[in-house]
């Protein structure tokens, strides 16, 4: 297959940051995607409907003129989260989901859950209300290791949560393990998964290997070959309850290349040319679309894009840039490590 067109996709999981950062990665997402799901972990995070509001005219102004680009928010759980707050931003369609941290699991986590009993309130108002929970599902216990942190997430939080509150519609982001994968296969109903495009390319041998290797440094961490496996085996399987959520988290090259690097890959100048490279090698290509398009949307409630992006093979490989300039620094882009041949051409109509 030579070239192929597919609804225009949406990220579910993005980090935009604010300021000159945000000037400098926008186009990034806008030029090929329609809509995003906002991490809010700014510094300070957008933990209020008024926060959220601000920011996402903030996103809008840093639109590049002519795109079209909807930012969906979320709010940054706390303890002191007000139910009420919640409900009104979910009401008046600001708020598409509220994401939970638990404390000091990743950047600017700090200020995050943890003691899961004091946000249940926000949780049985969102259950009732149908708003649906983004999760980083990562314990930060110093004795778990890290590599498990996912694993005993599942088991010793969120398991008990979904017991506790079945109709709350949790979004497990950035599965990262064979666990994960199953986890969510097994549930009857109110639960699916994110996956990066990072994590469908490498372990975490990448990393590790030859050096360590801070530009593949993200959490929850890369794990083993066997679950990148189930992770790919999942996101070409057509199953609607996996979609793309890139999790494309800008650093400035300083802060990832130092002896306490930050987490975070920044994949959404090539995050399309990656995943058509891995659904053709799974000879799945025909499901892409159900992937980056389809399967979100449709967890999310809301409906599918109208405009068609038309991805080409080319016989010569795509050059990225390895590392973008932006008025807050350069930020290395993610390298798959193989040469890239397909490419976003031309969206198929204009818009
Ligand atoms: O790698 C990551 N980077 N994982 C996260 O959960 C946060 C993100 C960031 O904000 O940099
Ligand atoms: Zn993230």
């Amino acid at each position: 297959m030579q070239s192929i067109t597919i609804r225009r996709p949406d990220d579910w999981h993005l980090h935009l940051r604010d300021g000159a950062m945000l000037e400098g990665v926008i186009a990034d997402t806008s030029r090929t995607f329609a809509r995003a799901i906002i991490m809010p972990n700014l510094v300070p995070p957008v933990v209020t409907t008024t926060d959220a509001k601000a920011y996402r005219e903030r996103i809008l102004k840093a639109l590049p003129l002519g795109h079209r680009f909807q930012p969906l928010m979320t709010l940054y759980l706390t303890e002191h989260t007000s139910p009420d707050d919640v409900e009104e931003g979910a009401r008046s369609g600001l708020i598409t989901a509220v994401k939970l941290y638990p404390a000091g699991a990743t950047t600017n986590s700090h200020g995050g859950v943890r003691d899961m009993e004091k946000a249940m309130p926000v949780l049985e108002r969102m259950a009732e209300i149908g708003l649906p929970l983004c999760v980083h599902g990562e314990v930060t216990t110093p004795d778990v290791d890290i590599f498990d942190r996912e694993a005993v997430f599942i088991d010793t939080v969120l398991d008990p949560l979904r017991k506790r509150l079945p109709e709350l519609k949790v979004t497990m982001e950035h599965v990262t393990t064979a666990d994960g994968i199953d986890y969510i296969k097994a549930a009857k109903s109110n639960l699916a998964g994110s996956i990066t495009t990072h994590h469908l390319i490498i372990n975490r041998n990448a990393i590790l290997v030859g050096g360590i290797r801070p530009h593949y440094y993200c959490l929850p961490v890369a794990k083993r070959e066997n679950h990148r496996l189930a992770l790919r085996t999942a996101a070409v399987s057509g199953d609607a309850r996996f979609f793309l959520g890139t999790d494309s988290a800008p650093h400035v090259d300083p802060l990832k290349e130092c002896a306490c690097g930050c987490a975070g890959i920044y994949t959404s100048i090539n995050t399309m040319s990656c995943l058509a490279h891995v659904f053709e090698q799974e000879g799945a290509l025909d499901r892409l679309e159900a992937f980056a398009s389809l399967n979100g949307p449709a967890w999310y409630g809301l409906p599918p894009n109208e405009e068609r992006i038309t991805l080409s093979r080319q016989a010569e490989p795509v050059v990225f840039p390895a590392r973008i300039e932006t008025g807050a620094g350069p930020v290395t882009v993610f390298d798959p490590m193989f040469p890239l041949h397909w490419q976003v051409m031309q969206r198929a109509q204009a818009f």
